[in-house]
C-alpha cells in the first residue's frame, strides 16, 4: 500500500463520533440477552478494539453500531443524535470478503460508490485512488477468481475505503488470512493509519486475536459472553511499545490473556494485578503477601516444555500446530498445552493455528543447560506472578524454608483442591528447574536457592 511519508505524532481523541448507551439485545423474548448494557463511546483519533470470545456479540454490536439492527434496549448516537436507519459515517471490511465474482476489482471497489450521489467521473477518480491507496494497483481489470486471499481482502478494504468513511469498521478482517499474509496487511493498516493515509477519523475493529488488539488498537473493550458485555477497558500501548517484545506489551498481553481465560474472575482485580505490577526485583522486597488470585501454571514439564522450544528451533523457529503435531506425534490439546506454556514464557508466539519462536526462545534453545536455566529463571520471574510470590516468602522467612502445605493451603484460595495440586507440581517441576528453590519431599519444604537469592 502507498503510504504517505508524514508519519504524524498520536493523535490527541477528539469529539465523540458515536455512541453506545445502555444497548441490550435479545434475538427472541423467551431467551438471555446477546448484549448487556453496552455503554460506549468512539472518538476522533482513536482506533478501538473489541476483543473477545466467540458468541460474546462482537458482530452483533457492530450491526447495531452500523444502523444494520435494532437494540432492543437503549440506543446509538451519531455525533450526539439517535439513529434510525443505517449508519452514513461507516463503512464495513467483514472477515469473508463478499466481493462480486462476475466484477472486477475496480468494480468492486466502486460499487460502494453506486448507492451515493458522487458524479460518475469521482467515482472513478476514487475507486483508482482507494486501489492505489491499499496496494491493488495494475489489478483493477482482474476478476476475484484471480486473486489470492490476501489480495481479496485488500479488495475488501479498497470497498471501504471509497466512501471515505467517518469510522471504519473491520470485523475479523485478518481471520481468514494466512499467517504471513494477515501480519503483512495488518502491518499496512497500521501504518496508513499511523500516517494519516487512511480518509477515515476512527477506525472499530473487532478481533478475538490479543497479540493483534495489542499492536493496533489505543484502546481495547475487552468482551465476556453470556451476556455479551465489557468486561474490562484497557489503555492501548505507545506506538514505541507496540512492535517489540517491551515489558509493557507482555504485562498487556498477560493481562488480558487473564481476564479471557478467566471468564468468571472479576476482569479489573485481574488487570490491576498484572498490569500495575513493578518489575520482579522491587516487587519481592514489597510487603507481605496477602491472598490473591493466581494465574494457572499450565500442566506442562520442564522435559516437555524445553524440548518443545529446541525441536522448534531445530526446524527454523516456527510450525503450524497440526504439522508439529502430526511430526511429533502428540494430540493437539496436549500439543497446545506445551506452544501456550512456551507463549507465557515469551519463548514462543502463538499466532492464528502456528507457533514461533521469538528471539529469546532461539536464544534460549542452543544454550548449555546452566546457560539454559538463568534465562528460564528470568523468564518464570518475569511472567508468572506466583512464581515471584513463593520467591519473595522465601526470602521474607528467616530460615527461607516454607511449608508445602503453607503453599498448598495458598493455592487452594485461588483453585480447587484437586487443581491446587496440580499446580503445586509444575510449580515445583519449574521452580527447581529454574534453581530458584529446591524441595524435600520427604520433609514437604521448599528451601530458597542461595546460590541466587540473598535476601
Ligand atoms: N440473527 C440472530 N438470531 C438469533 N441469534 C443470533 C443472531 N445473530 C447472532 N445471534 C446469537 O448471538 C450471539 C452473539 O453472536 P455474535 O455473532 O454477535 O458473536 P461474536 O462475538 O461476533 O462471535 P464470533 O467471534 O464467533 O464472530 C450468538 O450466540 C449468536 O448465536
Ligand atoms: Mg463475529
Amino acid at each position: 500500500m502507498a503510504t504517505t511519508s508524514r508519519a504524524l505524532a498520536p493523535k490527541p481523541p477528539g469529539t465523540v463520533l458515536l455512541a453506545a448507551e445502555g444497548v441490550r439485545k435479545f434475538f427472541s423474548n423467551d431467551t438471555a440477552p446477546v448484549l448487556e448494557r453496552i455503554d460506549l463511546e468512539l472518538r476522533e483519533n482513536e482506533f478501538v478494539a473489541l476483543l473477545g470470545p466467540s458468541g460474546s456479540g462482537k458482530s452483533t454490536l457492530l450491526r447495531i453500531l452500523a444502523g444494520l439492527l435494532q437494540p432492543s434496549e437503549g440506543r446509538v448516537l451519531a455525533h450526539g443524535a439517535p439513529l434510525h436507519g443505517p449508519n452514513r459515517q461507516v463503512a464495513i471490511v467483514f472477515q469473508q470478503f463478499a466481493l462480486f465474482p462476475w466484477l472486477t476489482v475496480f468494480q468492486n471497489v466502486e460499487l460502494g460508490l453506486l448507492a451515493t450521489d458522487v458524479p460518475e467521473a469521482e467515482r472513478r477518480e476514487r475507486a483508482l485512488r482507494a486501489i492505489d491507496l491499499i496496494g491493488l494497483d495494475g489489478f483493477e481489470e482482474a476478476f476475484p477468481k484471480e486473486l489470492s486471499g490476501g489480495m481479496k481482502q485488500r479488495v475488501g478494504f479498497a470497498r471501504a475505503l471509497v466512501v471515505q468513511p467517518e469510522i471504519l469498521f473491520m470485523d475479523e478482517p485478518f481471520s481468514a488470512l494466512d499467517v504471513l499474509t494477515a501480519e503483512t496487511l495488518r502491518g499496512e493498516l497500521r501504518d496508513m493509519w499511523s500516517d494519516s493515509a487512511m480518509p477515515t477519523k476512527s477506525v472499530l475493529m473487532v478481533t478475538h486475536n490479543i497479540d493483534e488488539a495489542v499492536s493496533m488498537a489505543d484502546r481495547i473493550l475487552v468482551f465476556g459472553a453470556n451476556p455479551g458485555r465489557v468486561r474490562v477497558e484497557l489503555k492501548g500501548l505507545r506506538a514505541a511499545e507496540r512492535r517489540d517484545k517491551s515489558p509493557a506489551r507482555s504485562r498487556l498481553v498477560d493481562a488480558i490473556y487473564q481476564v479471557i481465560t478467566n471468564p468468571e474472575e472479576d476482569a479489573e482485580q485481574l488487570v490491576e494485578q498484572y498490569i500495575a505490577r513493578t518489575p520482579a526485583r522491587q516487587r519481592r522486597k514489597a510487603e507481605p503477601m496477602r491472598p490473591r488470585r493466581y494465574q494457572a501454571l499450565p500442566d506442562v514439564s520442564i522435559d516437555d516444555l524445553t524440548g518443545f522450544v529446541q525441536y522448534l528451533w531445530g526446524i527454523g523457529n516456527s510450525g503450524t500446530l497440526s504439522d508439529l503435531a502430526r511430526d511429533l506425534q502428540m494430540r493437539g490439546e496436549v500439543l497446545i498445552r506445551i506452544a501456550e506454556a512456551t507463549d507465557l514464557l515469551g519463548f514462543a508466539d502463538i499466532q492464528e493455528r502456528s507457533v514461533y519462536l521469538t528471539p529469546l526462545g532461539q536464544r534460549f534453545a542452543p544454550l548449555e543447560l546452566d546457560a539454559q536455566k538463568t534465562l528460564f529463571r528470568h523468564a518464570v520471574l518475569d511472567h508468572l506472578s506466583l512464581m515471584r510470590e513463593i520467591v519473595h516468602r522465601l526470602e521474607s522467612s528467616a530460615t527461607h524454608v516454607l511449608l508445602a502445605e503453607e503453599v498448598l493451603a495458598e493455592l487452594e484460595t485461588s483453585f480447587t483442591r484437586a487443581e491446587a495440586r496440580r499446580q503445586f507440581e509444575t510449580l515445583i517441576d519449574w521452580g527447581r528447574y529454574a534453581e530458584l528453590f529446591s524441595y524435600d519431599d520427604v520433609e514437604g519444604e521448599l528451601r530458597l536457592d542461595e546460590e541466587h537469592f540473598n535476601a
